[in-house]
């Protein structure tokens, strides 16, 4: 299994081209199952989570084409064509849907579309139990049936789903995805109260809208989608990772560096940027690219992880490991998932002070961190791990490199373009 070995202490200066958001890629690939004609999807990410889904789509019945991409490997120009003539068939399975959770979203658009699915219960994952009672829930809201035998989801809508009012009692990013997919295939109005608002969901919604759909409300908490027969091909370009500008963000900041983040918008992180800056660090729009730098000290702020446009889980374990080396203590408290800690002992390995009180962690800020052998079980947890060495005296040698490979594309290289010292170190299974 590869690793990744960082030697610390590097202020990393130059410019990092911001890739296109996984989280919205694998949700508008799925969009590809509600139409016979092509969805063209642009700036798509080079990630082992995209090649998952389109795997799973494969076997579903999509045509899945892929061609461009810049010389170095990367994302720019990156072009998937998905074209699914019929679905050839509606079962997700076990196999496919166990590896990733977002494989779950296909639930939607096949019952949307054959009016049933057999989709494999996605199980829990290292950050949490992440139930999917939520879609089930906006699926029987649309008129199907849904039944749970052998761990699968059963869905039936005998004559299609019609539109229906889905009220979501917590905020899920996938169930309004699924729910937006499925009903602008529905006969009829459907409301979705207390819906998402995240970037990666008004993405999907404007595909969405370019493929016939009628949807008003993306944004806000409540969506209302007017459903089509059918719905066409379209182009539509992938927004920018903002989970992977805010991780490059903090490894300006954790090293007193200056990096420029091409091609994403302050206004993707409203929260996270708002307590960069209260932790003493300069983030400024410069056209369409934003200028980190940190010149004086780090100064310890608390966060809570919320849905959007609060501050996003997704940059919960990074911002710790900058809290790790900030003047004072900082109380960082999750309330999304309930086992997104798991960074927390490896930090400890490094010299990181912290103490977690239930949902809680205190980081009391140390002087300097040192490196270590460390692992972590989930991709943003990994990666924190990375940021910490990048800050860090001596080596640390990241184990489970995969994690990183399912969300951050060509991470060392993009590192290292900027004066970090890190490399994969190659090794047989
Ligand atoms: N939840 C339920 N029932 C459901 C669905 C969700 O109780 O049916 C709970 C979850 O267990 C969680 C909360 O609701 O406690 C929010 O989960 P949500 O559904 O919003 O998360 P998701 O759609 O499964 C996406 C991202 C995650 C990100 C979360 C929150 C994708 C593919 N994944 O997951 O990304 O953390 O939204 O923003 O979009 C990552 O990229 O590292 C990652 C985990």
């Amino acid at each position: 299994m590869d690793k990744i070995r960082i030697r610390g202490g590097k202020t990393l200066n130059g410019t990092i081209e911001i890739s296109g958001a996984k989280n919205a890629a694998l949700p508008l690939m799925t969009a590809a199952l509600l139409t016979e004609e092509t969805l063209t999807l642009t700036n798509v990410p080079h990630l082992a989570d995209i090649t998952a889904m389109a795997n799973l789509l494969a076997q579903h019945g999509t045509d899945v084409a892929l061609d461009g991409g810049a010389a170095d490997g990367g994302s720019a120009g990156r072009v998937l064509r998905l074209t699914t003539p019929t679905i050839s068939s509606t079962t997700a399975p076990y196999d496919l849907v166990r590896k990733m959770r977002a494989s779950a979203l296909v639930l939607g658009p096949l019952v949307a579309r054959c009016g049933e699915a057999r989709v494999s219960l996605p199980g829990g994952c290292g950050i949490g139990a992440r139930p999917v009672d939520l879609h089930i829930k906006a699926m029987e809201a649309m008129g199907a049936k849904v039944d749970l035998d052998a761990g699968y989801m059963i869905a039936t809508a005998k004559g299609g789903l019609k539109g229906g009012r889905v009220v979501f009692p917590k905020v899920s990013v996938g169930a309004t995805e699924s729910a937006l997919m499925a009903a602008s295939l529905a006969k009829g109005e459907t409301e979705i109260v207390n819906a998402a608002r995240e970037p990666e969901v008004i993405d999907l919604g404007r595909c969405l809208i370019a493929m016939g759909a009628q949807i008003e409300g993306l944004g806000t908490d409540r969506i209302l989608v007017q459903g089509k027969t059918s719905l066409h091909g379209a182009e539509h370009r992938i927004v920018a990772d903002r989970i992977e500008a805010g991780t490059y963000a903090i490894a300006a900041a954790i090293t007193g560096g200056d990096i420029l983040l091409k091609g994403c918008s302050l206004d993707l992180l409203p929260a996270f940027i708002d307590k960069l800056r209260e932790a003493g660090v300069s983030v400024e729009q410069e056209g369409e690219a934003i200028r980190v730098t940190r010149k004086g000290p780090l100064v310890g702020v608390d966060v809570m992880t919320e849905p959007y446009p609060g501050f996003p889980t997704d940059l919960q374990a990074q911002t710790m490991a900058l809290m790790t080396v900030a003047e004072g203590a900082s109380m960082v408290t999750e309330t999304i998932f309930e086992n997104r800690f798991m960074h927390v002992p490896e930090l400890a390995r490094m010299g990181a002070n912290i103490n977690i009180h239930g949902s809680s962690a205190m980081v009391r800020g140390v002087k300097g961190l040192r490196g270590a052998p460390v692992m972590a079980t989930d991709l943003r947890a990994s990666v924190s791990l990375v940021l910490a060495g990048l800050a860090a005296q001596g080596e640390t040698l990241v184990q489970r490199v995969y994690h990183l490979d399912r969300g951050y594309e060509r991470l060392e290289a993009k590192l290292a373009a900027c004066g970090a010292d890190i490399e994969r170190v190659r090794e047989a299974d």
